[in-house]
């Protein structure tokens, strides 16, 4: 059965070729960067922001499998073929990861790391006292997945006060759960650290904006590990400025990579990180994309299916 990858870059083609051989040889691996003249039976893609119209000129495609946990990088193909599955990558390990980024960026918040780095910059000792503490801390989630679920539960236990947010009422343990439009401005009015693990949909596009900002305590901080789209960088800079919000941690951004000369990389309040939340290992990925594969071949259900419904 033939796979095309598309998924970092023309040099990772020889990795995913050797993965793929040791975790499912039956798997004839094709480079998307240097694709075969006849298409013809190729029944999945494993892809990361493939070029628009690559995937409609597949003709046998069953399946699509994203190589992140997103799939907006897929959807921005205009003619991506509609009727096709597209399963999200999403192991344990991206949830453990993405705990992590956000235990780090929040404890980071409450201790100002970044006027430590700049301070050792330029030689200089300053004691001060944290800005937070981590137990009188309200954090709140945006997105409560299996993403921004494996968050909430590392913060809560390391002792943080966790509420979230998300469009369908969650239920989870030790986290005040807000849902709808409705609990928004309550949610944020109640928030020290604001944390974006939402999926990029159009409901969600530009969501930290002025008027969000606006609704948190004066003071508050952002850390956002979803998408750049979910952000208004004038809004992000104006609220820095202002001293509505005191910090950003921001991992996202749109276009990516951040452009050279983008405030955000010198702006006093910013910590900047290229999009590494969260990143599974190529072999971790071989071996979900070979299960789904599998599973597909079977006719069995499979897992995190992008939902048209929803937009993720
Ligand atoms: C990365 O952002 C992903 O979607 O996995």
């Amino acid at each position: 059965m033939r796979l095309i990858v598309k998924s970092g870059g023309p040099q990772a083609y020889e990795e995913w070729r050797s993965l793929f051989a040791e975790v499912s040889p039956g798997i004839d691996v094709l480079d998307w960067f240097d694709p075969p003249a006849d298409l013809r039976g190729i029944e999945y893609a494993l892809v990361w922001a493939p070029e628009a119209g690559r995937l409609a000129e597949l003709p046998d495609l069953k399946l699509i499998v994203s190589s992140g946990a997103g799939v907006d990088h897929i959807l921005a193909d205009p003619q991506l073929p509609g009727h096709l599955p597209i399963a999200r990558m999403m192991l344990d390990v991206t949830a453990v990861e993405m705990s992590e980024y956000v235990l780090m960026s929040a404890l980071m918040l409450v201790r100002d790391m970044k006027r430590m780095i700049v301070n050792q910059a330029n030689r200089h000792w300053e004691d001060f006292f944290p800005p937070l503490r981590s137990t009188a801390t309200r954090v709140g989630i945006m997105g409560l997945g299996s993403l921004g679920a494996a968050a909430a539960d590392l913060l809560r236990r390391t002792g943080f006060m966790v509420s979230g947010w998300s469009r369908r009422r969650a239920d989870l343990p030790g986290v005040r759960c807000h849902a709808g439009e409705a609990e928004f401005d309550a949610f944020l009015a109640e928030t020290d650290i604001l944390v974006c693990l939402l999926p990029a949909t159009e409901a969600t596009r530009g969501i930290l904006n002025a008027r969000t900002f606006a609704r948190l305590p004066r003071g508050a901080c952002l850390v956002n590990a979803a998408r750049g789209s979910h952000m208004v960088q004038a809004d992000l800079l104006a609220a820095l400025d202002s001293g509505q919000l005191r910090q950003a941690v921001l991992d996202v951004f749109e276009p990516e990579p951040l452009d050279a000369d983008s405030p955000l990389w010198t702006h006093p309040g910013v910590i900047v990180t290229p999009h590494i939340a969260s990143t599974p290992s190529r072999r971790d990925r071989a071996v979900r994309a070979a299960e789904l594969i599998d599973l597909h071949r079977r006719g069995e259900p499979l897992p995190n299916l992008y939902d048209r419904a929803t937009g993720y």
